[in-house]
């Protein structure tokens, strides 16, 4: 089988450059257009339902010349000279990292990052690309095969990350873990701002997942917690528009000025198309929000009678797009796709896409619409029998 999931170590560039594994195997699988596709992690939302987001009319309107930052920073609630934007947060990673690094001095910190796994590809590699080693450090639990693992939030392995702090200039993690769909603890949280400030090491954190829990006590974005901190935020996930690829990076003032002179040389400007469209779009993302929480609410209750069915002791994670379980201990979630689930048309993601010790753990997104969720329900039901 293929390596499918992030790869860290060394400076990585020239022909045997590594890309994203899975991305080359997912791609294809999902241009198979199975009829039950649980691989979604962005919600499938129908932006055309608002008149003023109509495509045409978009493409139509003229760019009036007035700064995104401000959107950006009212909705956020912070400075507009906090904000930097990106093209999607896979572009956001590389300029929070090029912004939050220490100055290349030759010292060891200013060369190594720390990288959480399991990690979206991005996360691990960009640093690589960017001349870093990629130093990775686990938030999972020791025994996976226990049986909070697929109930209980993933917690930091504060042992091993107060070994490595001293050791790298910046730390990348993603607090609604992927795959899991598990929020990273307030108590965590807490502990990493602090055991970071104290070695003087930035947070980047890549929040594309977290605001499902907007309005919630969950909602705790990091660039709240101090000028170590940098939040990167996009339109792709919560609010359905991948296409859009329009992001932001909210740091420090100092470090988000950094964030935008590293943009200038790696693309210059954001594509205007994407900054026309997401203008139409920014009235509206509240409502997108109402209705990610409502097909949460719904379809994790159906998902639960159905694991329940199975013999699954399985808590939905409370504010989440998906959820991962665990399948019986031989199964290989890649295979599985590649073979039964094909002939099912179910379309999932295999952990091992986050991590290789996730093989036999599979993402399930609860994106669609509840009326086509339960129509996916019959086939993952004969799935779970047969394995
Ligand atoms: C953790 C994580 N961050 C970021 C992204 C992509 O974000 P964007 O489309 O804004 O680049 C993904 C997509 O799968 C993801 O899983």
């Amino acid at each position: 089988l293929p390596e499918n999931w992030p790869l860290a170590g060394s400076p990585d560039r020239g022909v045997d450059l590594h890309g994203v594994g899975y991305i080359d195997w997912y791609i294809p699988k999902m241009r198979e257009k199975r009829d039950h596709d649980l691989s979604k992690s962005g919600l499938p939302y129908d932006w055309a339902l608002h008149e003023s987001a109509d495509s045409s009319k978009m493409l139509a309107m003229a760019w009036a010349g007035e700064d995104p930052r401000q959107w950006i920073a009212e909705r956020e609630q912070v400075s507009v000279e906090q904000v930097a934007l990106a093209q999607g947060v896979t572009q956001g990673i590389s300029l929070a990292i090029l912004a939050m690094m220490p100055p290349a001095d030759g010292s060891q910190r200013s060369s190594r990052i720390a990288v959480e796994m399991p990690a979206y590809g991005p996360t691990v590699h960009a640093p690589r690309l960017l001349g870093l080693e990629a130093v990775p450090f686990d938030r999972m639990p020791e025994d996976l095969d226990g049986a909070e693992a697929m109930n209980e939030p993933w917690l930091l392995d504060r042992g091993q990350l107060s070994k490595i702090l001293p050791t790298v200039g910046a730390l990348v993690l993603t607090p609604v873990l992927n795959p899991t769909g598990w929020g990273l603890t307030k108590d965590d949280q807490e502990w990493l701002v602090a055991a970071c400030a104290a070695e003087n090491v930035g947070i980047i954190s890549d929040e594309v997942y977290l605001d499902i829990s907007r309005g919630y006590e969950s909602y705790r974005p990091f660039h709240r917690e101090g000028a170590h901190c940098a939040s990167i935020n996009s339109l792709t996930k919560c609010y359905g528009l991948e296409a859009l690829r329009f992001g932001w990076v909210i740091a420090s003032p100092e470090r988000a000025a950094a964030a935008r002179r590293a943009l200038q040389s790696i693309q210059g400007e954001i594509a205007t198309p994407s900054i026309i469209l997401a203008k139409c779009a920014w009235p509206h993302l509240d409502r997108v929000l109402i209705e990610a929480r409502k097909r949460h609410y719904e379809n994790t209750a159906t998902l639960g009678i159905l694991l329940k069915k199975h013999g699954y002791s399985w808590t939905p994670p409370p504010d989440a797009l998906f959820g991962a379980i665990r399948l019986p201990d031989l199964a290989n979630s890649f295979e599985i796709m590649d073979m039964q689930a094909r002939d099912l048309g179910i379309l999932a993601v295999p952990g091992d896409m986050f991590h290789p010790k996730l093989g036999n753990w599979m993402r399930i997104s609860w994106t669609a619409p509840p009326d086509e969720f339960k129509k996916s329900i019959p086939n993952l039901d004969i799935l779970l029998q047969n394995l």
